[in-house]
Parts: C-alpha cells; sequence; structure tokens
C-alpha cells in the first residue's frame, strides 16, 4: 500500500545521501585502485562496492523481506531475477569510468518494482547536487522540483545523447560509429554524459531530447525508465517495439514521434540478453 512505499521511499533516500557523502569523499583521490569487469573499459572501484553494501544492508535491515539485483553482486556471480517481490534494483555507480577520472558527472541509480512495476525511481549526483526523484503515478522532480520532457518531435530539432558504451566488441563498436555517422549530419548535436542514468534523467528534465544504448544492464535503466515516463517521455526497445529489461537495449525520448522516427535511423545490435 502506499503508506508502506512511503516508507520504502524516506529510508531509501536517506542512505542515497549517504553513499552521496561517501562518493563525494572518494572522488577526489586520483589514481584510484580499480579492478576490470568485462573489458579494459568496464571497472570496478572500492566506493562502487561500498555503496552498493550501503544501500543492500541498510534497506534489508528496514525491509527484510525485499530482494536485490545489485550491478557489482550480480559481476561477482550474484543472482539476476525480477520477481513479483519488491525488489531493488541499484547500480551504486552508474559512470564507474567518470568516477575513475574524477569527472564529475557519476551516480547513485536506485529503482524499487514491485509485482514487476517500477514504484520508485532515483538518481543522484552528488558532485553537483542533483538529486531525480519518482513515484508511479505522482510526477518527477529535480531538487524537489517538477520536471517535464522537451516536446521536441523533429531530428533535426533533437539534442541526443548517445555512449560509447563500456564493451569494446567490434559489432557494438562499429554501430556505435556507425550512428554517429548517420545521425551527427541530422540532429542538433551529439552529447554524453558517460552515465545511462544521468542521459536518461537530462531527458526527463528537458535538457536534452532523446538517448539510445546498446548493452546496457537493467541496473543502469531502472531509476530512469520510471523518472523519463513520469516526466512525461517514452522509453521504449531501439526498434520501436515494447522495452525489455533484460534485452540490454533501450531507447527514450521527449515524445513518441522522436522515438519512432530516432528507432527507424538506428543500426541496431542485439547482444546477448541478461535473462
Ligand atoms: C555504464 C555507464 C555508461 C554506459 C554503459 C554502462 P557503469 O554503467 O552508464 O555510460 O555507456 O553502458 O554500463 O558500468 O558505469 O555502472
Amino acid at each position: 500500500d502506499s503508506d508502506s512505499v512511503d516508507s520504502y521511499y524516506e529510508t531509501v533516500l536517506k542512505l542515497t545521501k549517504e553513499a552521496g557523502k561517501l562518493i563525494n569523499e572518494k572522488i577526489k583521490i586520483r589514481n584510484k585502485k580499480r579492478e576490470i569487469k568485462s573489458s579494459n573499459i568496464d571497472l570496478v572501484t572500492e566506493t562502487d562496492q561500498a555503496v552498493e553494501k550501503l544501500l543492500i544492508d541498510g534497506l534489508s535491515k528496514e525491509f527484510t523481506t525485499h530482494k536485490f539485483i545489485g550491478e557489482e553482486t550480480v559481476s561477482s556471480g550474484g543472482a539476476l531475477e525480477l520477481t513479483d517481490a519488491p525488489t531493488w534494483i541499484i547500480d551504486p555507480i552508474d559512470g564507474t569510468l567518470n568516477f575513475v577520472h574524477s569527472y564529475p558527472h557519476s551516480c547513485v541509480s536506485i529503482a524499487l518494482f514491485i509485482n514487476k512495476v517500477p514504484e520508485i525511481g532515483i538518481i543522484f549526483n552528488p558532485m553537483l547536487n542533483q538529486l531525480f526523484t519518482a513515484r508511479k503515478g505522482q510526477g518527477a522532480f529535480l531538487n524537489g522540483e517538477p520536471i517535464h520532457v522537451s516536446d521536441t518531435k523533429e531530428l533535426s530539432e533533437a539534442l541526443l545523447m548517445l555512449e560509447g558504451g563500456t564493451s569494446q566488441e567490434p559489432e557494438r563498436m562499429n554501430a556505435v560509429c556507425e550512428n554517429v555517422k548517420n545521425l551527427l549530419p541530422v540532429v542538433h548535436g551529439l552529447r554524453s554524459l558517460g552515465s545511462a542514468a544521468l542521459n536518461m534523467a537530462m531527458v526527463a528534465a528537458g535538457g536534452s531530447d532523446a538517448y539510445f544504448e546498446f548493452g546496457i544492464h537493467i541496473w543502469d535503466i531502472a531509476a530512469g525508465e520510471l523518472i523519463v515516463r513520469e516526466a512525461g517521455g517514452v522509453v521504449i526497445d531501439p526498434d520501436g517495439g515494447d522495452l525489455k529489461r533484460f534485452s540490454r537495449r533501450v531507447l527514450c525520448a521527449s515524445t513518441q514521434e522522436l522515438a519512432e522516427k530516432l528507432a527507424r535511423k538506428l543500426v541496431q545490435v542485439y547482444p546477448e540478453p541478461d535473462a
């Protein structure tokens, strides 16, 4: 019921702010210790692990039956299963490569799904103090002020976000280059924040108009999905169909018209799904 979602929301907000303090302390360190995950450009630091632990320990202490899908837990062999049970989907630091370089665009991304439906979405960049929040049916906010997507319908008017991504797999990298080549001449501009979640938050806030990526995971987009939808935008599969949360593909846009025009133009990649 809504009383319990209120208490889930208050608790997660408090823990997210604590996580933000930790990230703010650690970002200043140069030459951070890091380990390689799936590729040379897919990294994990002690802070990713510490933030994930802080969030999972804090939430599971209060809500003993809740389940978790956490990026670093899954990377070290944890389960990746979304059931009807309340499930927190956590990326402790989205934009780890930025964090490693002390480039101040990283965030905690955390969402709560109940019956496989997103109820809470939070994206917090503590370096720039940007707190994006949404609850199902209640709109989306940046630091407590309502946000809304733009009304852009044309590619020629769109500020489009994309990413180089974290795998060096040639087919995927090629598609990134082809998409840049095809889109750069037709859109207003291309941007990249280095964090899937922050790109989605920027579409939600109307600062950019669309974003797509092949190779993301559910924890990169779980909070962004709710925040973009609550801000009036669309989140779909990059081929124009419905979003498939484990397909490792996402496209979000300010309007359905823009989403469809972008989907038709994309060179597509279909990574091995996560589940
Ligand atoms: C990555 C970032 C990056 C995107 C990758 C993600 P991580 O998340 O969001 O911008 O291109 O697809 O995996 O690894 O920093 O949490």
